[in-house]
């Protein structure tokens, strides 16, 4: 059960009906610095914050300036009644986005052939009195953004029984991630909770939504794993809309990590290794590996997804690997080298990463952890190999640097 927070009563069902956005001095000039602590901690609100950074982040992604503007009012529109509390009550809902619970989280994808893309993901029903309202709040919200686009919900609305039962439980219940292409149109990509109808029943509800989207084969051809944890489903102008499946793997090894991909081609077993052991801070050459103590990533658990785009073959045309980082480092310089080995292994400009942690804080790297939440090695056919880094908003909270390397009790999930 989610905690329902008694500060502020609301319906959000009725609250999120388009109000005038005030969020406080939003200075949208491309060249404006806007700085994050612009305003005194009692006067801003979780919009205004995260807005702040999300046009800080857009200027260094070189998005144009109306760009910038228009990306930052989708995300206060989509945040809803919640964009105006204030940042000093505290937050809104347990949102399981971030472990602070700011319902916002930033990411950037490289390429070796391209300048980043920027995406953010967000939980428009946050706050929401519980979880069937939750769901409702973001269904309509992502509705409300498909019609001002022209974007097809047909694939969401074929799917909303299954994942939006009228009792539902998890974590979640709908979030929404939009990429920031130039242009100021969004790509936009929806996460359904697959454990709606009861932890028990999620592998059925993923079988039977592949099904509908007629990936009939495609539940067979998922490696094992622990738990179900997204659906996710790509909207709209895409070049080949993916579903895909999110796989918690509890204790792993870079061993065992190396064979979680079925889709031919992409990075081979060596590589997915040599990935998982730079993020986890294990030894490169998988020395401990072979005295048979490989070390297992026993504090949170690594995720992979797997994207399905054809329905011919019933096989999976992406593989990605996240590793959360956070976890297993002491502090986010920690984090941040790792993520810049990555990069570099790749030939990818650390540039953009580095001027989007200063974006989004004013803190030393060593101060705390959690900042780069994530890292993910990603394939999909046809396209160059991608390396994602996830950046935390850190509106609520940040986690206090672990002490010599012993991770703090609160990494547990
Ligand atoms: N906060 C959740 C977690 O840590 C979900 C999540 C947020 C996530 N960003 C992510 C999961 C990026 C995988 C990759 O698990």
């Amino acid at each position: 059960m989610r905690r329902v927070d008694p500060v502020e009563p609301m319906s959000v069902d009725a609250g999120f009906a388009r109000r005038p956005l005030s969020v406080g001095p939003l200075d949208t000039r491309p060249s404006g610095r806007v700085s994050s602590c612009a305003l005194p901690r009692h006067a801003e609100t979780l919009g205004g914050h995260t807005a702040r950074q999300l046009l800080r982040l857009c200027e260094t992604a070189g998005l144009s300036g109306p760009d910038s503007a228009a990306y930052a009012r989708t995300l206060l529109t989509l945040l809803g009644p919640m964009g105006e509390r204030p940042l000093d009550l505290p937050a809104p809902d347990d949102s399981f986005v971030a472990d602070d619970h700011t319902p916002v989280e930033f990411s950037l994808a490289f390429t070796s052939d391209a300048a980043p893309t920027l995406r953010v993901v967000l939980e428009p029903g946050c706050g929401a009195p519980d979880l069937a309202s939750n769901g409702r709040t973001g269904l309509e919200a992502v509705r409300d953004m498909a019609r001002r686009w022209g974007i097809d919900t047909g694939r969401l609305d074929q799917l909303e029984d299954l994942f939006f039962p009228p009792d539902p439980r998890g974590p979640l219940a709908l979030w929404c991630a939009l990429e920031m292409v130039p242009g100021g149109v969004p790509r936009v990509k929806v996460y359904l909770n697959p454990a709606a109808s009861g932890q028990e029943r999620s592998a059925e509800t993923v079988r039977e939504a592949l099904r509908r989207l007629g990936h009939r084969q495609a539940f067979a051809a998922l490696p094992e794993g622990d738990r179900h944890l997204f659906f996710a489903l790509d909207l709209g102008d895409w070049n080949e809309p993916r579903a895909k499946v999110y796989l918690a793997h509890h204790d792993m090894s870079a061993e065992e990590a190396a064979n979680l991909s079925r889709v031919d081609g992409g990075p081979g077993p060596a590589e997915i290794a040599s990935f998982f052991r730079t993020m986890a801070g294990h030894d490169p050459d998988g020395a401990e590996s072979a005295a048979g103590r490989d070390p297992r990533l026993d504090l949170r658990p690594v995720q992979s997804c797997h994207s399905f785009t054809e329905t011919a073959t019933g096989r999976p045309s992406g593989f990605t690997l996240y590793i959360p980082v956070r976890d297993y480092a002491r502090h986010d310089g920690e984090a941040l080298d790792r993520a810049l080995a990555v990069l570099g292994r790749y030939g990818m400009d650390p540039t953009p990463l580095l001027r989007s942690l200063s974006a989004v804080t004013a803190r030393r790297l060593r101060d705390g952890v959690g900042l780069v939440a994530y890292v993910g090695l990603a394939h999909q056919e046809g396209r160059p190999t991608r390396v994602t880094t996830y950046i935390s908003s850190e509106a609520y909270e940040v986690r206090p640097p672990a002490i010599r390397g012993v991770p703090s009790p609160r990494s547990r999930p």
